[in-house]
């Protein structure tokens, strides 16, 4: 299931570049081969196990895929955190330019918003998912982390948490609300999940970066052993949740996998 739903994703991201005459080269490069694709697998998923046509949901989760790598070629240039490497490959601006990644990041997500305009699903829908979306990951959401990240004065455990909840929450929450307004099922549980699973996440990835810690990461602030509990807290408050309202179906089965 998870190989069916990556490559409707994988097909759908090379449908989506085929359309652009500038920055193609560089689109291609940031989109492909591309990471694990949780964020978009995770919206389909959810569609999957509630039953509804993973095709409503395409284009956000193609969106979304598209947010995240525009987060992650900007997170990477010398301003910010400084890596020249992004998934095993020499990072945007370093294969290509500055300038280029720059404007390559600003394209995947200003396009990110026009696929959306282009789902199959009613525009009541659509304006509510841009809306959301744009409050997710502008300047109450990804970004707002994005800043506290680098910007903060001390970095406690509840510091860190709260650049966590912006910086990594607030895009997984994107997929996760979206899937729930396209399937009419609006739950309070949908953001809580988002939560918990989004700080599982990001203390993993802490957790993996533990060779160049920087002052953001959780074990700077509460050591090793703490950070590894926390993040087994968070992965099995998680579950349990996605277990309550889904089952044991498609999206525990990813979130096991990835977490
Ligand atoms: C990396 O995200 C950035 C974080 C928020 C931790 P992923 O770990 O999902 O990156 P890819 O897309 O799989 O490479
Ligand atoms: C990235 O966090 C978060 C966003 C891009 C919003 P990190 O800086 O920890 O991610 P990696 O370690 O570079 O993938
Ligand atoms: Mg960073
Ligand atoms: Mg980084
Ligand atoms: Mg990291």
């Amino acid at each position: 299931m998870i190989e069916k739903l990556t490559n409707l994703i994988d097909n759908k991201l090379r449908e989506i570049l085929s359309n652009y005459q500038v920055l193609n080269e560089s689109l291609e490069y940031g989109l492909f081969p591309g990471g694990k694709r949780f964020r978009p697998l995770l919206l389909l998923t959810i569609l999957e196990d509630l039953q509804v046509d993973v095709n409503l949901g395409l284009e956000i989760a193609c969106a979304i895929e598209m947010i995240h790598t525009y987060s992650l070629i900007h997170d990477d240039l010398p301003a910010m955190d400084n890596d020249d490497m992004r998934r095993g490959k020499p990072s945007m601006h370093i294969a290509f330019s500055e300038n280029i990644a720059i404007l390559t990041g600003d394209a995947l997500l200003t396009e990110s918003f026009y696929w959306i305009t282009k789902s199959n699903i009613s525009d009541e829908k659509k304006v509510r998912i841009i809306n959301l979306i744009s409050k997710y990951v502008g300047a109450h959401g990804m970004i707002k982390g994005q800043v506290l990240d680098i910007n903060s004065k001390e970095y406690t455990l509840d510091k860190i948490l709260e650049i966590h909840q912006h910086k990594t929450v607030d895009l997984i929450a994107c997929s996760i609300l979206s899937a729930a307004i396209i399937s009419d099922d609006e739950d309070n549980i949908w953001y809580e999940i988002a939560s918990a699973l989004g700080k599982a996440f990001q203390i993993k990835d802490d957790l993996d970066d533990a060779d160049k810690l920087d002052e953001a990461n959780i074990i700077h602030a509460v050591g090793m052993q703490r950070a590894q509990d926390l993040f087994y807290e968070y992965r099995i408050k998680c579950l349990k949740m996605i277990s309550e309202k889904l089952g044991k179906g498609n999206t525990y089965n990813l979130v096991e996998m990835v977490l």
